[in-house]
């Protein structure tokens, strides 16, 4: 057992520190907006299948993996397959992973860059009786400026390095505590006041009556991906957390909870969301604006709107903080496994991130038609295939160590749900998770 890692300080620190991870972008920018270039309910549906059938019991593998390891991610894989009596090669999954949260991180960054930018101007009260038209067109006129948006991942990626460097469990608890119930306030403010205006019938429609005859590989392929992306799963990241787990809590309480969490929060701000775009006669495949452009609307009718929208973008600026805090966590926790000091670690990660988050800024003037695969962009390309595709693959070789290399005793203890809670986890992820994965990566491929 490795001693010199912290533990989180209680049972409810770790479980805010996995919602922190947990509730980010993926919850109020990404949901929406994928969920609209899929269709809408049939998209929730599977996705909900997905977070339940898959994603929960992946969580419980990845997070147990490293409450067992006590280690970074890689270390952790590698001790305990050498224990188990496999090969060391297992370590590669965690480097796999940090490949992953590398290159999310690169466009996170940048994307949590436009809320700084958003807060600003809400504080500058220049939303103020904005016109749909307007607020579309400056935030067009927003992404064609590098400069502005370089300046804010460059920001953004600072404030979230410097609490990496501090080491993980110095502050984030107080911030998390303090941040996720005002978010959830604020989204249920906004979703109710939804409920009231004249687009929220037809909203309602398309969010929850599903037309299966939408359905395709496509979609179940991007549900998946976000099934993982919204809970954090498949990249090693919760592994990292986990090994800062405290001894004697039930992990799969602890994670249910982020579950029911994280779904709430991303059906909040579609509703709100899906509201305006009906409401405003827009297209709910806009694409990734469509946050920034229904948000200032939807606030715009609200008294003090400026000042709710305000507070909505620095509320979300703290629940993407502690996300790519836990997107960065595993890059910097794998090269100190392999020897390098914290602080010389923190520089690295972020020197590289900053570099490939470029090219995601760039994508949106100088870049936007170099297409580096599959006719995408940089970021169209970084913002899809490791969600959808790596994300899954790590998941599924995750599930595949926890349930199938790792000592029954060893699983059974890291778990912490008893023996008939152990037999259901591995019996779910042994006989549906695993096919499940294996299914929808692979008819994706063919
Ligand atoms: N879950 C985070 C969100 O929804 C994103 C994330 C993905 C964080 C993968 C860590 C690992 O915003
Ligand atoms: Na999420």
């Amino acid at each position: 057992m490795n001693e010199t890692l912290e533990r989180w300080g209680s049972r409810r620190a770790f479980i805010l520190a996995v919602t922190g991870a947990a509730v980010g972008l993926g919850n109020i920018w990404r949901f929406p907006y994928v969920a609209g270039e899929n269709g809408g309910a049939a998209f929730l549906v599977l996705y909900i299948i997905f977070v339940v059938s898959l994603g929960l019991p992946v969580m419980m593998a990845e997070i147990l993996t490293g409450r067992a390891g006590r280690r970074s991610p890689s270390q952790s894989l590698a001790y305990l397959a050498r224990q188990a009596g496999h090969s060391s090669h297992w370590r590669w999954l965690g480097v796999f992973g940090g490949v992953t949260v590398f290159l999310i991180l690169s466009f996170y960054s940048v994307v949590s860059g436009w809320s700084i930018e958003y807060l600003v101007h809400a504080v500058n009260g220049s939303f103020e009786a904005a016109s749909p038209d307007r607020v579309s067109a400056e935030f067009e006129a927003f992404l064609a400026d590098p400069l502005r948006m370089t300046f804010n991942h460059t920001l953004f990626l600072f404030l979230t390095m410097s609490v990496v460097a501090a080491g993980v469990s110095n502050g984030l608890e107080k911030l998390n505590n303090l941040m996720m119930p005002l978010l959830y306030a604020l989204l249920l403010i906004l979703a109710f006041h939804a409920t009231t205006t004249g687009g929220f019938a037809e909203a309602a429609d398309w969010m929850f009556s599903p037309k299966w005859e939408a359905l395709s590989v496509g979609v179940m392929l991007n549900a998946m991906g976000h099934a993982f992306f919204t809970l954090a799963v498949g990249a090693c990241a919760l592994m990292a957390y986990g090994a800062y787990m405290p001894d004697h809590q039930s992990l799969p309480r602890a994670v249910g909870m982020v579950a029911v969490l994280d779904i709430t929060v991303a059906l909040l701000s579609g509703i709100a969301i899906f509201s305006v775009v009906f409401a405003q006669g827009m297209d709910p495949a806009e694409g990734p604006g469509l946050m920034f452009i229904t948000l200032p609307i939807a606030f715009a009718d609200l008294p003090f709107g400026s000042l709710w929208l305000g507070m909505f973008f620095l509320l979300l600026l703290l629940a993407t903080w502690t996300s790519s805090i836990n997107l960065a966590e595993p890059m910097v926790a794998g090269l100190q496994g392999i020897g390098f000091r914290r602080s010389r670690a923190t520089a690295l990660v972020t020197v590289s991130v900053w570099l490939a988050g470029l090219l995601s800024v760039l994508s949106f003037s100088t870049l936007a038609d170099v297409h580096w695969l599959a006719g995408r962009n940089f970021f169209e390309l970084v913002s899809t295939i490791p969600s959808d595709v790596f994300l899954p693959l790590g998941g599924l070789l995750i599930a595949i160590f926890a349930a199938w290399v790792l000592p029954r005793e060893v699983a059974l203890r890291a778990l912490d749900a008893g023996p008939n809670g152990f037999r259901l986890w591995r019996g779910v992820i042994r006989y549906i998770s695993i096919p499940l994965m294996l299914l929808v990566l692979v008819s994706s491929l063919i």
